[in-house]
């Protein structure tokens, strides 16, 4: 018998795939570990996906998100030329880097012509962990480049000094506000680093609605620059898979190319759709959701925690008196469920996620108990 292993190119055999954040299949667990949203999305996007399922389901969805990019558009006083709407702001990423990076195993890209730096996905580390994946899959270079050790950018004449940074990078990815960290960075800051690239730069605001300032007016003010937004986070529908992008016409343009015809499912477009008709909840909600952070990291700081300061709707910690991994575990023995990461950078601290008032208040609790063991 042949083993099918071998009918998988090497390219893919030799990948690690992206690991998600656990999803329990057991009941009763406080489940911090994904920043997904602890509210429910609005009584009128619930009501408007139910009025939705019925005969139309046979049919094809939009295949342009037609109606959701000119809303879209509104709301970012631009027009749906600016925007890109894809299956999840992973979509949106991935499209990015298949449209704008070299694969090194093209037989038809040729390195002595070009720089090399066309075929880089470059990024700071740490960041999403997605981006590296993104670029073994389609076979490209990856420059991560290390962030100050407090998460901060690296300032632009340090970056400019150092040999690690590629000013030509084909595509740098900068998660804004950071993640893990949950630091934000200011826009004129990231502004300079855009303005010094010239390859394609796209900020990664997943965590937006969560911080004090957001860069989206770079990405109509610069050709190279894009900014990626999710309906997942802020806005309660993860399981709908809906981000999209803004960005020049060109960039859109080529991505709308190569995406699949049908890329944003239909339910998923009329969830969106109706979220935005209805940004007072959500508001109401950040507004709720910072409080509840601010509020978190302040207990848990008592308790002797190193609490980073986060513009997002979570929190990276370094835990007292035990390891980090181990706290982990004796979180997840009280029925809490945080993400630990075992990359050097980050591997003594805990990231979780806000979660409501009565979900923060029994981390609290069980921090508290695993302090007095
Ligand atoms: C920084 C960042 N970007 C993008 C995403 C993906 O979001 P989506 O659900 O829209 O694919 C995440 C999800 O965890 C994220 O943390």
């Amino acid at each position: 018998m042949s083993n099918s292993k071998f009918l998988v190119r090497p390219l893919v055999q030799n990948l690690h795939a992206y690991v998600p954040g656990e999803q329990p299949k057991i009941k009763g667990l406080i489940k911090l570990n994904t920043n997904e949203n602890p509210y429910p999305p609005s009584p009128r996007v619930l009501a408007a996906v139910k009025a939705a399922v019925d005969g139309r389901l046979r049919l094809y969805p939009n295949p342009i998100a037609e109606k959701l990019r000119e809303k879209l558009a509104k709301m970012h006083c631009c027009t749906p030329e600016n925007i890109l709407v894809g299956n999840g702001s992973d979509e949106v990423l991935a499209l990015a880097v298949r449209a704008f990076v070299e694969p090194f195993h093209d037989p038809t890209f040729r390195f002595k012509n070009s720089k090399p730096s066309r075929a880089v996905v470059q990024y700071f580390t740490p960041s999403y962990s997605l981006y590296p994946v993104l670029a073994d899959i389609h076979g490209s270079a990856k420059n991560p480049v290390a962030l100050n050790p407090d998460f901060a950018l690296p300032a632009l004449a340090e970056l400019k000094r150092g040999l690690r940074w590629d000013f030509k990078a084909a595509l740098t990815l900068i998660t804004t506000p950071n993640a893990p960290s949950g630091r934000g960075y200011p826009t004129a800051e990231l502004a300079h680093l855009c303005r010094a690239q010239s390859g394609v730069v796209l900020l990664d605001e997943a965590y937006a609605d969560f911080a004090a300032e957001n860069a989206l007016p770079l990405a109509l003010d610069l050709p190279h620059v894009l900014v990626a937004r999710t309906f997942s986070k802020a806005y309660s529908l993860c399981f709908q898979r809906v981000g999209y992008l803004v960005g020049h016409p060109q960039l859109i343009a080529a991505l709308h190319k190569i995406r699949d015809s049908y890329n944003v499912n239909g339910l998923g477009q009329v969830a969106a759709e109706a979220t935005l008709d209805d940004l007072k909840y959500y508001r109401a909600h950040f507004k709720e959701i910072i409080a509840t952070r601010d509020c978190l990291s302040r207990e848990l700081a008592k308790l002797g925690f190193r609490v980073l300061p986060s513009q997002t709707n979570f929190i990276l910690a370094r835990p007292p008196k035990f390891p980090a991994v181990d706290w982990l575990r004796k979180l997840r023995d009280r029925k809490l469920l945080v993400r630990w990461f075992s990359a050097p950078e980050i591997q003594d601290y805990l990231r979780s996620t806000v979660g409501t008032p009565t979900d923060a208040a029994a981390l609290v609790k069980a921090a508290g108990e695993i302090c007095r063991l």
